[in-house]
């Protein structure tokens, strides 16, 4: 297993281009199954996890070509049984059961486990697919929902932690493919959603009030091939975005949507960083003092609960006491054990970090425990004293492509070892 290892302290400079986003292009690779028309898909990210996602539509008897950033799929004929074996790595593999649904009118997938960061449930992807008419089986550890045919309906989404970004894609896709129009309230506003929405209507869906909480399908009998751009990836831009915060002279960020990010420029802004936005790119500079932060996390366009990790490091160096309040997965705190390694001074109240900044982290060996809270990690050992260690990298290449090379192009002192 793969160790990244940073000497800290060094400072960040120059520019970098973000990839394409890993959330857009999970759901998007998966409706390509709703097609028996070839689709090519461009900026894809060379990520494990949009890997796992080609292997589940090869196992499901798609073709699948891959050069570089470009995949094109061609799923002219189609199994409908996705076993363990096969998605138990991902959990976002549950976004293949709504096409599967909408084309095949049945899917059997194995059930995602939890994860480190919650119980993560499926109960409100169940519900839309119930309100299509689709009968749901839970049996041996898979799900499986099937229909004679499926029908138009109205369902509102939302659930106790709010909206599902994945549950309302699920949805949607399962519901271009049904008879007559379907309703989603409640629906996840995120820009995820949306490029998928836009990829669907590129195949010849009807879908409309995509980025709003009311969503209108009204289903299509076919679909048909397409060409598509994956949506520049937010939650990598503001991992950069703290980088350059937490250790930049000025970094820039080029292939960019800024309005995806304001909710973390404007926490940057308010925190004492410069912000600079042109149409594709975003710098950020250090301008004096930095001063503490009050965060919720949200849904859409609020602060994303996939950054929650990421400022939770950049506010433990921070003068003053900071406090975050973590609304979407309340138990998304793993980074904190390792933070606290590092020298951090944070407490835990339930769903809210109470961080006291310090003056120096100081290096050490670390762990890696899920995506964001490994890029937390990385964040911290680029301002530490001395080296870290993160070790479990395999989480990091999951989400985030050539995470180390892209900091090191900013001039960070960093290098993957093996264990
Ligand atoms: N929820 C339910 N029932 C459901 C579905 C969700 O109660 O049927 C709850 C969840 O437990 C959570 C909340 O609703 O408390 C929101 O979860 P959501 O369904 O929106 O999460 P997701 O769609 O499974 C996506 C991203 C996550 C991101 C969340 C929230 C993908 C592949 N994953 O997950 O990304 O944290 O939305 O924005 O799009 C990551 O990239 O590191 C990551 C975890």
């Amino acid at each position: 297993m793969d160790k990244i290892r940073i000497h800290g302290g060094r400072p960040l400079s120059g520019s970098i281009k973000i990839s394409g986003s890993k959330n857009s292009a999970l759901p998007i690779l998966a409706a390509t199954l709703l097609t028996r028309e070839p689709c090519t898909i461009r900026r894809v990210p060379d990520l494990s996890d949009t890997n796992y996602m080609l292997q589940i539509l090869k196992h499901l008897g798609a073709e699948v070509e891959r050069a570089s950033g470009t995949v094109t799929i061609a799923a002219v004929k189609i199994d409908s049984i996705a076993p363990y074996d096969v998605v138990r790595r991902m959990r976002a593999s549950v976004c293949v059961i709504g096409p599967l649904l909408g084309r095949c009118k049945e899917a059997t997938v194995s059930m995602p486990g939890g994860c480190v960061i919650g119980d993560r449930p499926i109960d409100l992807h169940l519900k839309g697919f119930e309100a299509l008419g689709a009968a749901v089986r839970v049996e041996g550890g898979n799900v499986k929902v099937f229909a004679p045919k499926l029908t138009g309906a109205v369902v509102n989404l939302r659930g106790k932690f709010g909206p599902t970004v994945l549950g309302t894609d699920n949805v949607m896709m399962a519901a271009v493919l049904a008879e007559g129009t379907t309703v989603i309230e409640g629906a996840a506003q995120e820009p995820e959603v949306v490029d998928l929405a836009n990829f669907l209507n590129k195949m010849g869906a009807k879908i409309e009030g995509a980025g709003t909480r009311r969503m209108i399908i009204e289903g299509v009998k076919e679909l048909h091939g397409t060409e598509h751009d994956i949506i520049p990836d937010r939650i990598e831009t503001g991992t950069f975005l703290v980088a350059g915060a937490i250790a930049g002279k000025g970094v820039t960020l080029k292939r960019t949507e800024a309005q995806h990010v304001q909710s973390i420029t404007d926490a940057l802004i308010k925190s004492g960083f410069k912000i600079d936005i042109t149409r594709d790119t975003i710098s950020v500079a250090p301008n004096g003092a930095t001063t503490p932060l009050e965060l919720t996390t949200e849904p859409y366009p609020g602060f994303p609960t996939d950054m929650q990790a990421q400022m939770c490091a950049l506010l433990s160096t921070t003068d003053g006491i900071s406090v975050i309040t973590e609304q979407i997965f309340p138990q998304r705190y793993m980074h904190v054990a390792e933070l606290k390694r590092m020298g951090a001074n944070v407490d835990l109240e339930g769903p809210t970090a109470v961080i006291k900044g310090v003056h120096q982290l100081h290096g050490a060996p670390v762990m890696a425990s899920d995506l964001r809270a490994s890029a937390a990690l990385v964040l911290a050992g680029l301002k530490a004293e001395g080296i870290t260690e993160v070790s479990r990298v395999y989480h990091i290449d999951r989400g985030y492509e050539h995470l180390d090379e892209k900091l090191s192009e900013l001039g960070a002192e960093i290098e993957r070892v093996k264990d």
